[in-house]
């Protein structure tokens, strides 16, 4: 009689004991926290404004007075026209206006009779222009 209960006991507790050991593992498994996905930031866009008109000092202008390096005032606007200073239809005279408040020089190009530049000429300063005069 022993024999018989120890032949099937033994077995049937191992089932029994291995059915409770993957139940409890099976819980385990679901309570356990997720192991969460690491996060990258969303890139950040710079949303400033890149059309606010920059400010120049009469000082700052003056600092670029030679025909290498030649910005203007006119008509309190800065224009940077090194650039276009070798293609001058009217040659190194504009040369005389670098680094100062050229307003008179442009409009009245005062060593000649010709009077106020072109509208022509008007046009083409807008590609010049790089900010205002500071008040
Ligand atoms: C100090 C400033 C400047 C002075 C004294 C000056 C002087 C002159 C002179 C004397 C002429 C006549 C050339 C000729 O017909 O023989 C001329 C023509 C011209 N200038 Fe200026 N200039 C000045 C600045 C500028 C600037 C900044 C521009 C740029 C946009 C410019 C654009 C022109 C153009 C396009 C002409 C040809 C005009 C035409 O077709 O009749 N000038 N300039």
């Amino acid at each position: 009689m022993l024999k018989k209960l120890l032949l099937f006991g033994i077995p049937l507790a191992l089932i029994v004991i291995g059915i409770f050991f993957f139940m409890d593992n099976e819980q385990t498994k679901q309570s356990s926290p997720q192991v969460s996905k690491e996060v990258t930031p969303e890139p950040t866009v710079d949303i400033s404004p890149t059309t606010s008109s920059k400010t120049y000092s009469a000082d700052d202008v003056k600092e670029h007075g030679v025909k290498t390096d030649c910005w203007m005032i006119i008509d309190g606007k800065v224009y940077d026209v090194t650039d276009f200073i070798p293609q001058h239809p009217g040659g190194a005279i504009i040369a005389k206006g670098c680094g100062i408040d050229a307003t008179t020089l442009f409009n009245e190009r005062p060593d000649t009779q010709l009077g106020e530049h072109p509208q022509s000429a008007r046009d083409q300063l807008e590609k010049f222009y790089i900010g205002d005069l500071k008040e």
